[in-house]
């Protein structure tokens, strides 16, 4: 900048002449914050110029006071001077004028720069300003930035989580699918093997079944020829010639067919024991959960039972389930019999029969079991007596009866005599009389003295007024002269 450094040489200058000159006249500028003052020279040294104009407004100290411009347009107010040091005036104050403008040129022009300054630190100012908002705004979008991605990282850990979780699903999932699979393809085997196993089964089946029939057939074929034989060997005889050798053929073939007889029974023991091996009902309650539900003759091994005992299964009554053990209807069968037989039983299960009263116990004993029994008279009148509760001893005890809970309407009080009444026969009397009364009443019972029941008495059939002692008795139905034409006592698990 060497406008400064100009003017302060420039003012140096005017001070300058200020101190080695004297009465000379001083003007002063004040133009804002800044004053000039400009000291004027003396006049004997300017020299006017002719041809010089005024072209501002500034002030003139010393005016022409002749020759007026008509440009410069101000009355001049000085005191009157002689003409000559006007004259000398006017270039000095062109000079000053020239200086002044040059001084106004400056002044707009420093005014201009620091214009421009100014401009300059508001545009820097507001450039700051909006680098601090830049910087807020940054710093800003950098937090926003961080919490997005915070944000996103938990979203990207929740995301693999559940993946994981997916996975772990879809892995048990393939495992259980892989499961099933085997577990099918065991079953479908299983199948297999199983048809196999039923379509050899049913071939064995049906050889062994051509096998006995060619048995049978040459069983039936042997027969003859023994009978041929035998028809032979006696013409022989008759014709009362020598047969020795004709007896020791005949002895020969007999053996043979004898032989031949024995493997077709045992062929038919074979056959037959398997049957009976796989199906063993300790009674009829047993065989009716089997699923059997038809009345009919059954064989039954109750517990400790060392043999299989043929009885008749009533499947229907109250039911169903009832092991017989009692059963009269015809006389077809006698039942004035001794203690053996009561023991070990009698009869046709198909018909009348006493089932035996080491069954009973072994039935009634094994577990809680109920009696129900059925009666009709000549009538066709029916009526029954029920036991929840009953059983009897071994026979060490003598078969001694037990019966509790009596229901039904065959008499309102039980004819059965009191608990542990002992069983007699005509050739056991255990009975509570002097008399035998197995022997007076028939039959084998549980006689006391002789007691209300005895349903083993002697059947008389059809209608009749007179009153037997002998006959079948179940005293608090119809009193003494009661005739049953049908009786049965049958027995069934009280957990039925
Ligand atoms: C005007 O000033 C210049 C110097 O800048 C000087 O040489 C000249 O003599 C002056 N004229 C008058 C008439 O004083
Ligand atoms: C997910 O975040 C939990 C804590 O919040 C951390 O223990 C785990 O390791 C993270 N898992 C992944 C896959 O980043
Ligand atoms: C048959 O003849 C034999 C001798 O050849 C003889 O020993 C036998 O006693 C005779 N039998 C009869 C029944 O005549
Ligand atoms: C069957 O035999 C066993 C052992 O001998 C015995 O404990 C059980 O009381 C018997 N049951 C019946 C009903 O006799
Ligand atoms: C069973 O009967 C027989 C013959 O009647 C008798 O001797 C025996 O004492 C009786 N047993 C019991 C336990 O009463």
């Amino acid at each position: 900048m060497g406008r400064p450094s100009f003017l302060v040489l420039v003012h140096l200058t005017f001070l300058w002449t200020d101190v080695i000159g004297s009465g000379r006249r001083q003007h002063r500028v004040q133009h804002g914050s800044c004053s000039y003052t400009f000291i004027l020279p003396e006049v004997e040294n300017c020299q006017p110029q002719k041809n010089y104009q005024v072209t501002n407004s500034l002030q003139r100290d010393s005016p022409p006071a002749r020759d007026p411009d008509p440009a410069t347009g101000h009355p001049e107010k000085a005191k009157p001077q002689p003409p000559r040091m006007v004259e000398r005036l006017e270039p000095s104050t062109e000079n000053h004028t020239q200086w002044l403008e040059k001084l106004e040129s400056y002044i707009q022009e420093n005014v201009r720069s620091g214009m421009e300054e100014l401009k300059r630190s508001t545009v820097h100012s507001h450039t700051a300003t909006m680098l601090e908002i830049g910087t807020n705004l940054l710093s800003q979008s950098a937090e926003q930035t961080r919490k997005l991605t915070n944000v996103e990282t938990q979203v990207l850990n929740q995301t693999s989580r559940v993946e994981i979780q997916l996975l772990e699903y879809s892995l048990v999932t393939s495992r259980l699918e892989k499961h099933i699979l085997q577990q099918n393809q065991e079953i479908s085997r299983l199948n297999e093997k199983n048809s196999f196993l039923e379509q050899r089964f049913s071939a064995l089946e049906t050889r062994h079944i051509k096998e006995l029939q060619g048995v049978q057939r040459e069983k039936r074929k042997l027969q003859e020829l023994l009978e041929r034989q035998v028809h032979l060997v006696t013409l022989i005889q008759g014709s009362s010639r020598n047969s020795t050798l004709l007896q020791q053929q005949q002895n020969a073939l007999t053996a043979t067919v004898e032989q031949l007889l024995a493997v077709v029974t045992h062929c038919n023991d074979i056959n037959s024991q398997p049957k009976e091996e796989s199906v063993i009902f300790r009674d009829c309650a047993e065989i009716f959960h089997s699923g059997v539900t038809k009345n009919g003759v059954y064989g039954i091994r109750p517990l400790n039972s060392t043999r299989t005992v043929l009885v008749f299964c009533d499947m229907q009554t109250k039911g169903g389930g009832w092991t017989v053990i009692q059963h009269r209807r015809d006389g077809a069968v006698d039942f004035h019999r001794n203690w053996k037989d009561y023991k070990m039983g009698f009869g046709d299960p198909l018909g009348e029969y006493w089932a035996g009263n080491d069954v009973i116990h072994l039935l009634t004993r094994s577990q809680d079991n109920a009696l129900h029994v059925l009666l009709k008279d000549a009538e066709g009148n029916e009526a029954a007596s029920h036991y929840d509760h009953f059983y009897i001893d071994a026979e060490d005890q003598n078969y001694s009866l037990h019966a509790r809970g009596f229901t039904g309407t065959a008499g309102r009080t039980s004819s059965l005599t009191h608990s542990g009444t002992m069983f007699s026969t005509k050739d056991h009397d255990n009975d509570g009389c002097s008399c035998r009364c197995a022997q007076m009443a028939s039959g084998g019972w549980w006689f006391e003295a002789c007691g209300p029941s005895n349903l083993n008495g002697i059947y008389y059939a059809g209608m009749s007024n007179v009153v037997r002692y002998n006959g079948i008795k179940w005293y608090y139905w119809k009193g003494p002269g009661l005739i049953a034409t049908m009786t049965t006592m049958m027995v069934r698990p009280t957990a039925f």
